[in-house]
């Protein structure tokens, strides 16, 4: 194991240490691997997986089981990080025996440390049940992507009063419900920054300014590997897509001229075989 291993406990912590979390999203065991072992705190299964990796429109077709393979999956790379999946639309929302079964999967069948549910004031008494029952949750309130068709699309949330109004609330009804952060999505970096001030437990921002008390990004994009669209929050750190297109182009190039493999990329017959071989030639 690198260095001790992350619990809720420890993210809750950072925020009055003033420690800035850092969280990323993984979706199999490889790139889980990396982000544990390059520092960051809490790795993310997000439903995201949907978009970048299974191809679909939004996050809404996203199945528990897709959810749930790609989380043991991701679990096999991930030693010190807290490693947290995204519930699935509707996997939370229909009742509260339902919600708990579902959440407890995560735990159980994938060895995640906890799980993050989108919505505000009506999924409290859900998100408080699911705590009550042992399931560390993380909420997720601004723009919610399994709901972007209600809000009006990927809109910033929380512009006018009104709407900033609800999402302090929210966050309250959050907190008080026991989730242990709340990922705060596409909102004005100022109401960001109250929000984080009128709670005791971490924010952490996607597009919602430098206030908050942590940061996450989707990993394809921060890479520069997911190309259908990049939010204008996000900061590429990296510029993948070429180099992978160019790796593919030299590959198929010398496969097609015969200089892939040459000698050195091969395995050379000796001894009596090649003997045998060289005989067969006569
Ligand atoms: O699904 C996801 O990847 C997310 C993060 C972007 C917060 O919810």
């Amino acid at each position: 194991m690198i260095g001790k291993k992350i619990t809720v406990r420890d993210i809750i912590d950072m925020k009055s240490a003033a420690d800035k979390i850092v969280m990323l999203t993984a979706y199999d065991a490889g790139f889980g691997r990396f982000l544990d072992r390059n520092g960051v705190e809490i790795v993310l299964v997000g439903d995201s997986l949907g978009m970048v990796v299974l191809g679909y429109e939004s996050t809404v077709p996203v199945t528990m089981e897709e959810m749930l393979h790609h989380s043991r999956a991701v679990k096999h790379g991930v030693e010190r990080a807290l490693l947290v999946s995204d519930m699935p639309f509707l996997s939370y929302q229909v009742d509260v025996g339902s919600a708990i079964a579902n959440a407890g999967r995560f735990l159980k069948e994938a060895g995640c440390d906890a799980v993050k549910v989108e919505g505000g004031l009506e999924i409290c008494k859900t998100v408080a049940a699911m705590v009550r029952a042992g399931i560390p949750v993380m909420g997720h309130i601004g723009l919610t992507p399994q709901t972007a068709g209600a809000l009006g699309g990927y809109k910033v949330q929380g512009k006018d009063g009104e709407s900033a109004r609800r999402l302090l609330a929210e966050a309250k009804g959050l907190a008080e419900a026991g989730a242990f952060a709340l990922v705060l999505e596409c909102i004005p970096d100022k109401l960001a920054g109250a929000i984080t001030a009128s709670i005791d437990i971490p924010t952490i921002g996607i597009g919602a300014g430098p206030q908050c008390d942590g940061q996450v990004l989707v990993s394809h994009d921060l890479l520069g590997m997911f190309e259908k669209f990049v939010p204008s929050f996000v900061k590429r750190y990296a510029d993948l897509a070429p180099q992978i297109a160019g790796g593919i182009a030299a590959f198929r190039d010398e496969v097609k001229s015969g200089a892939y493999p040459d000698a050195e990329h091969s395995f050379a017959m000796q001894g009596e075989v090649a003997d045998l071989l060289n005989q067969g030639k006569g």
